[in-house]
This record gives structure tokens, C-alpha cells and sequence, in this order.
């Protein structure tokens, strides 16, 4: 009986959402195909971490306190969990033990873990510990490390990987806040996406708070040798002590680009912005973990000339971290508003043409992409499918850089200050809640179109959104920069001699354009004489690294084969070597020599990068 009046309101409630949500989606409940939770049932609202960190058993054990509502006053909440191994479960302040049941392993997803509790329960604490193989850890040796002395620990937990090192409703539509307590040996720093200590203590536990809600896939930690460096007054570096001021060197426009963002879309509401350099094993270029980015230390080229990186992590601190995709086959809510602010950080920051010349990048590889896909491939739409698969797959060009043409199709169509005005309205309406690509569908026609036909034919956002290939109406991209270049480029498709390029210097982008317009028919001797002019093979620009050595591949350019094989061993950033073992397994010598390559290189990799090249190479 008293059940049954408990859920009366709950009842009500349930059926004025179900009405209010056909007016407006954003008060729709999504369903996540890539979680067991049962939001709607009971959610998580606060999570108190309390783990300790082993080097010696490489495991991390602990508890997982998470403060509940439990909506529907059932009596089960559940949780994803994978690889992990629970001891106990209990319920409340007083810490009743309760019973707890495990799904069926499903790939990718792991298991539910169901939890019992009572209508009023409001705390359950998970003890447990994590594998020592969980996919979102990587733990490594000091030979693995920039300083060569002490270990290192990382996770990333994005998309779908929190659940492999905390029991949590795994689900970026799902978010709370969050205290942990971690326990590491008395010679490392400890740091999370939350606030940081800025230096070791003596007993090697430290403390940390998030106290804005964050989904699970921002959950992280990264336990190192570590110092800390300012920046500025909110901005700052940790890193390895032999690496911190290359890396504060590189990273000095850091304070400027914070500034910068809030200039175009509203206050910075995390904090502090720090960032923290990794060893060379990270598997991205950037992870836009709140307060505090991880990053790839390939970013480190000694010019500055990479770091449009973290203008786009910053700009993650309002899409994606403020306002968040609410499943993964919304991803392009995340990357492709991210990308259309890093470069309106980048154009404010750097200037114009340095923004135009990485859009016309962007756009090379994302016209290149659809053509290997194929234009009526339904994984080049916008609004993805990934049920049954790993979200991982839509981590393409076409979130990013469809998703930034979008955009920019938009911008155009209204104007640069409407957009603005609209982009800071959606920002502030929708903080620190989740939203689909339907909500960002009927906001652009309720508060942007409102209802001008002509303005929505020009545009086509559904044909963006749900229809495969690239529309013809994305906007024209052009740089002054490129054309100087386009006319060196035919000189020498011409003449083939050196002195085509006679005292000129290219930058990273220039660079990065020359190779990949060189001629179709390009030798191997020519590609010599590039090399003795521009020095590409011994880069110290990872990106130029990686661009040259699959045209090397592609050719049979010997002269780079030790640094392709020194590049592939050392930097496990999957956005380089993907291209590099997909050109590599195209002939049977190259398949032999990558996986000759791949018996050392493995161990250096993170699962999320192993994993996609174990297939390519089986
Ligand atoms: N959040 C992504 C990285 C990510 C995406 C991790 C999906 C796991 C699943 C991050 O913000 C990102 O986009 N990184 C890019 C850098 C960027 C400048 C394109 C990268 O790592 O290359
Ligand atoms: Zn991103």
C-alpha cells in the first residue's frame, strides 16, 4: 500500500513528462543502447571514490559510494560494469549489505550489475576491485615514461570504458558529481578531472572534488612523476619535471585561449584550466577531461605549431562537457560544435588564415573519407547507428568535420552575430544537461529559423543531420596560403627540379598540404630531393611525421623506414598509426614487416589503439 502511494506522484509525473516531451524533446528521456542502466528506475546523483592504487599488483581496489534517487521507488538500480570484480554491495548511512546480481557478458557493453535496494534507499556503496587488464587503464613501466625512473598510470574512459575501472550508470545522458580519495605511492602525484593538488605530499594520498555534474565518460585519473607549472592565474601544466617547460613553452597561449572562448560563448564555469602532459602511449591527441586535459606529448614540436589541440579541448568545456551528446550516436554534437569552436578560438587567437588553412585541411580529409566510405554509406550520416557495435566506430571525420561543415553551412546561411547570440542561448539553456540531435533540431528552427522557409530550404539541416555523403551546399573553403602553394606545386609537377622550392619555408599546415597534393606520378627520387630540401622524414612535427611516412609506405621511400618503425613503436596515438598499418597491410611485404614492427609496438599501446589494430592485422 504505502508503495503504491509513493509512486502516485511518481506516476503523475511520469505522465506530464510523456506530454510535456511530445511539445518539447529536451524533457525526453533517450534510451542509450550502449548502457544497462535504468535511469528512469533509479539514477545516480554523487559519487564518493575511495580507492587505492597498486603499482606492484598493477591493481586498483576499492569503493564506490554513489548517492541515488531512486525515482520509481523500486527496489533495483543498475549499474554497468565490465571487467570488474565486486565484493560487496551495501545500502545506506549504516552500510547494510545488500544482494547484488550480474548479467550476461555482452560485448563491448560488459555486464549489468543489478543491484537490490529498498524504496527509500538513498546510498549504495560498491566494494571492488578493477582487472589489472581493464580496458580503460593503462599502466606503465618507467622505460615507458619521458623521465625513465618512476611508473605511470592513465585511463580514458571515453566512450563506453569508465565502466572497466568504476561500477557507474555508464551513460553520457546520466551525471553527477564527485569527491575521491586516492592512495598512490609516496613518490607519485596523483591528479583527476576535477579540482587538483598542485604538489606531492609525503604520504601519497590526495583529494579530490568535481563539483559540477559530469558524465561517466569524464571520469579520470593519471598518477605520474609529476610537476606542476603556472600558466597563468587559471591555466597551468603538469607534466614529468624533464618535459614540464618544453611543454610550458609550447602550451604559453593557454591563459589567452580561455579568455578568448568565454569572448565568444559565455563565461569558462569549470574553474581552473589546467592540462597534463602524458607519456607518448596516449592514445589521442587531446582528452577534454574536465579542469584538467590530458594530452599526447607529440603536441611538443618546439614552434607551437599544434596547439589548435587544446583550443579544441578547451572548447569542449562548453560542447560537450557543458552541454553533452545524449547517446553516442549523437557524437557530433560533441566534435563537430568542437571543431567549429577550435577554430573560432584559433581565428580570434592565431589569426585568419592559420583558422582557414586548418579548415581547408579538415575539409580535404573529410572529402577524401566519404569517398572511401562511399557517399550512401550510412555511417557517413551525421545522427549514427552504433547499437550492437562499439561507439568507438564513430569516431570518424564525419562527427568532426561534417559535423563542423554543418555549422558552418549554418553560419553562413544567418550570419556570423545571429549565430553567436544563438550558440551562447543553446549553451546557457541546455548547461549541464545532455541533448540529442533532435533537440539541437528544434532549437535551430524554434529560436534560429523561426519559421523563415527560405532560410531552412538554404540550409537542409535534416538532409545534414540523416542523410548520408556531403551536401552540396557546404560552403566554399579557400586559403591565400594555399594558393601561393598550389602555383610552387605546379611549377614543379612540371619541372621536377629542386629549385622550385629554393628558400622557401613552409609551415606545419603548408607542409602539411604539400604532401598530400603531391603529383599522383611522384618518384621516389623526387620525393628524395623533397626530403633533402624539407627535412620530413626527421620531423619533430608528429603530424608532418605521420603524413610523409604513409606517402613513404605508399611509395617505397626506404630512407624513412627507421623512423616509421622508431614513430610506430613510441607514439601510440591511434589517429597516427591507423593510417600508417592501413597503408602498411596493403602488400604482403608491408603486412610482414608491420607485424615484425608490431611485436615490440604493442606493448606501448593503450587497449583502444590495440584493440582496432589487432584486427587490421589478424
Ligand atoms: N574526445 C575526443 C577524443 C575521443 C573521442 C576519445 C571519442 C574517445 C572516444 C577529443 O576531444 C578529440 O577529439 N581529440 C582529437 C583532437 C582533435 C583536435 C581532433 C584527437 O585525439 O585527435
Ligand atoms: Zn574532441
Amino acid at each position: 500500500m504505502r508503495k503504491l502511494i509513493l509512486l502516485i506522484p511518481v506516476l503523475f509525473a511520469l505522465s506530464c513528462q510523456q506530454k510535456a516531451s511530445d511539445k518539447n524533446p529536451a524533457l525526453a528521456i533517450v534510451k542509450d543502447v550502449h548502457s544497462f542502466a535504468k535511469p528512469e528506475k533509479a539514477i545516480v546523483k554523487h559519487l564518493e571514490l575511495d580507492l587505492n592504487v597498486d603499482f606492484v599488483t598493477q591493481i586498483i581496489s576499492g569503493k564506490a559510494s554513489w548517492t541515488i534517487e531512486n525515482i520509481s521507488g523500486g527496489t533495483e538500480i543498475v549499474f554497468d560494469s565490465r571487467q570488474l570484480q565486486i565484493q560487496k554491495v551495501t545500502l545506506d548511512t549504516d552500510e547494510k549489505e545488500t544482494t547484488f546480481t550480474l548479467g550476461d557478458e555482452i560485448k563491448y557493453l560488459g555486464q549489468s550489475l543489478h543491484v537490490k535496494i529498498d524504496p527509500s534507499t538513498t546510498r549504495v556503496t560498491i566494494y571492488y576491485s578493477a582487472s589489472k587488464d581493464a580496458a580503460a587503464i593503462q599502466w606503465l613501466n618507467p622505460q615507458q615514461t619521458a623521465g625513465k625512473k618512476y611508473p605511470f598510470l592513465f585511463t580514458q574512459s571515453q566512450a563506453i570504458l569508465a565502466r572497466t575501472w568504476i561500477p557507474c550508470q555508464d551513460s553520457p545522458g546520466i551525471r553527477f558529481t564527485y569527491t575521491a580519495k586516492i592512495s598512490v605511492p609516496k613518490d607519485l602525484l596523483a591528479v583527476m578531472s576535477a579540482e587538483n593538488p598542485q604538489a606531492k605530499n609525503a604520504e601519497g594520498k590526495y583529494s579530490f572534488k568535481q563539483p559540477n555534474p559530469i558524465p561517466s565518460y569524464l571520469m579520470a585519473l593519471a598518477i605520474g612523476d609529476l610537476e606542476f607549472k603556472s600558466i597563468d592565474g587559471r591555466t597551468g601544466v603538469y607534466a614529468e619535471p624533464v618535459t614540464l617547460s618544453k611543454a610550458v613553452y609550447e602550451f604559453a597561449d593557454m591563459g589567452k585561449m580561455v579568455n578568448s572562448a568565454e569572448k565568444i560563448y559565455g563565461p569558462y564555469k569549470w574553474g581552473r584550466y589546467d592540462v597534463i602532459v602524458l607519456p607518448p602511449s596516449f592514445p589521442f591527441g587531446g582528452m577534454e577531461n574536465p579542469m584538467l586535459t590530458f594530452l599526447t606529448p607529440t603536441l611538443i614540436a618546439g614552434d607551437r605549431s599544434l596547439v589548435s589541440v587544446i583550443a579544441h579541448e578547451l572548447a569542449h568545456s562548453w560542447s560537450g562537457n557543458l552541454v553533452t551528446n545524449s547517446t553516442w550516436n549523437d557524437f557530433w554534437l560533441n566534435e563537430g560544435f568542437t571543431t567549429y569552436f577550435e577554430r573560432r578560438i584559433v581565428e580570434d587567437v592565431y589569426g585568419k588564415d592559420e583558422a582557414g588553412m586548418q579548415e581547408l585541411l579538415g575539409f580535404g580529409g573529410l572529402q577524401e573519407l566519404i569517398k572511401e566510405m562511399g557517399e550512401t554509406n550510412p555511417d557517413t550520416k551525421l545522427k549514427g547507428n552504433y547499437e550492437g557495435r562499439d561507439p568507438d566506430e564513430g569516431v570518424t571525420d564525419i562527427a568532426y568535420e561534417k559535423g563542423y561543415s554543418f555549422l558552418r553551412t549554418i553560419e553562413d546561411a544567418v550570419g556570423r552575430q545571429k549565430f553567436d547570440i544563438f550558440l551562447n542561448e543553446y549553451f546557457n539553456a541546455h548547461a549541464f544537461r545532455s541533448v540529442s540531435s533532435e533537440v539541437f533540431l528544434d532549437d535551430l528552427e524554434t529560436k534560429l529559423l523561426k519559421g523563415d522557409k527560405v532560410l531552412k530550404d538554404k540550409i537542409d539541416p535534416n538532409l545534414w543531420v540523416y542523410q548520408p555523403g556531403l551536401p552540396s551546399n557546404s560552403p566554399a573553403v579557400g586559403s591565400v596560403k594555399f594558393k601561393a602553394l598550389d602555383s610552387l606545386l605546379a611549377k614543379w609537377a612540371g619541372l621536377l627540379t629542386a629549385g622550385v622550392f629554393n628558400n622557401v619555408k613552409l609551415s606545419s599546415n603548408e607542409s602539411l598540404y604539400l604532401i598530400s597534393h603531391l603529383p599522383e606520378n611522384t618518384t621516389i627520387d623526387q620525393m628524395k630531393v623533397l626530403d633533402q630540401i624539407f627535412k620530413f622524414t626527421s620531423s619533430g612535427n608528429a603530424e608532418i611525421q605521420s603524413a610523409w611516412y604513409v606517402l613513404s609506405i605508399k611509395k617505397g621511400y626506404r630512407p624513412a623506414n627507421k623512423n616509421i618503425e622508431a614513430f610506430l613503436t613510441t607514439v601510440g596515438r591511434r589517429k597516427f598509426l591507423m593510417p600508417l598499418y592501413k597503408e602498411l597491410v596493403k602488400t604482403p611485404e608491408g603486412k610482414k614487416w608491420a607485424k615484425k614492427i608490431y611485436v615490440n609496438a604493442r606493448p606501448n599501446y593503450h587497449s583502444v589503439a590495440y584493440n582496432t589494430i589487432d584486427e587490421l592485422l589478424k
